[in-house]
């Protein structure tokens, strides 16, 4: 049976992601080849943000006018949703207009609820644009970028997830998560550097060793970057915050400030050309972006011929493509 939403990929084989990625791959191809299809002629997808986009918004967006169908662009003020209203009537009143509804929330402890409040009461599928605990449309054109360059030879890869400094907004979680839950079910081998303060969410670290365990992949946590660059192929140097909730603060602003303090003892946490030496020849870099330059990573080394950022950033509008099909049709 089709997954009818999707939250995580954390409950789809690897045969239902290779369905989706095999899609993705004949429609960049078509793309290429100005074929045009329509499968979404006359449908609405429903894009709500809480937060800002560049490649999420305009690759559903795309995604949506290029398969034939349309996208309504919506944020919280657009949204009734300021006044309270509540995720079953939306989900009610939306299910009755359209195909789908896409939703990014990242606030801690409020995402990843809310978008499984919609999934409650929605009759349409519910797609998620980013929460506080996963990214799927980034993990899922991760993967296809990781299956192009290395031509689908991706079993035992070594990728080195790095927690790197950034002076930038408070990054979510959700793509080291995202990644943690798709890399193993392909054979990849982790190794995840991070400061003791910012560690990731224990329920997916379990999950994630479940999947690493299924598929006889290691999964290794590391507390400094060196050990996680020994020798990988692909380096994903990253920001992320930690997951105290706003609760634990007098406000949003209270905790972003403590998170920020905190990541200020780990300023020298850059990759660098030194540190990359550490990688195998030529090992690729990838960054979900937008990145923070100078900080996260080198300029040198994100505009390097090892750097596939922006055929990572352009497979988020072919995996999207193949998401919303798979999901509105
Ligand atoms: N990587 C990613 O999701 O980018 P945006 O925040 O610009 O959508």
């Amino acid at each position: 049976m089709k997954h009818k939403h999707l939250i995580s990929f954390s409950n789809w084989s690897a045969d239902e992601i290779n369905e989706i990625l095999e899609l993705s791959t004949q429609l960049k191809q078509k793309r290429k080849n100005g074929e045009i299809i329509e499968p979404l002629k006359q449908k609405t997808l429903f894009m709500l943000f809480y937060e800002q986009s560049t490649r999420t918004r305009n690759s559903l967006e795309a995604a949506m006018t290029q398969l034939g169908g349309h996208a309504h662009d919506l944020t919280v003020e657009k949204m009734q949703i300021s006044h309270g209203e509540t995720a079953k009537d939306t989900a009610k009143v939306l299910s009755r207009m359209g195909e789908a509804i896409a939703v990014r929330n990242c606030f801690f402890n409020q995402g990843n609820k809310y978008l499984n409040q919609l999934k409650e009461h929605s009759d349409i599928p519910v797609i998620s644009m980013q929460d506080d605990i996963y990214h799927p449309l980034q993990a899922i054109a991760d993967m296809m970028t990781i299956n192009e360059v290395f031509y689908s030879q991706v079993t035992h890869l070594k990728v080195s997830i790095c927690w790197t400094y950034a002076t930038t907004h408070l990054k979510p979680l959700s793509v080291p998560h995202s990644q943690l839950l798709m890399f193993p079910k392909f054979g990849i081998d982790l190794s995840i550097a991070h400061p003791p303060e910012f560690p990731l969410m224990p329920e997916v670290i379990e999950k994630s060793e479940a999947i690493a365990q299924d598929n006889q992949t290691q999964l290794n946590f590391v507390d400094n970057l060196e050990a996680a660059l020994d020798q990988a192929d692909i380096i994903i140097p990253k920001n992320w915050g930690g997951f105290l909730g706003v609760e634990n603060f007098k406000g949003r602003e209270e905790q972003i400030r403590a998170i920020k303090s905190k990541q200020n003892d780990y300023q020298n946490w850059i990759l660098d050309e030194k540190l990359y030496k550490l990688a195998k020849p030529n090992a690729k870099i990838m960054h979900a972006l937008p990145a923070d330059r100078n900080h996260e990573v080198t300029d040198r080394l994100l505009d390097s011929e090892n750097s596939v950022i922006y055929q990572e950033a352009e497979n988020r509008l072919h995996t999207a493509k193949a998401i919303l099909t798979y999901l509105m049709t």
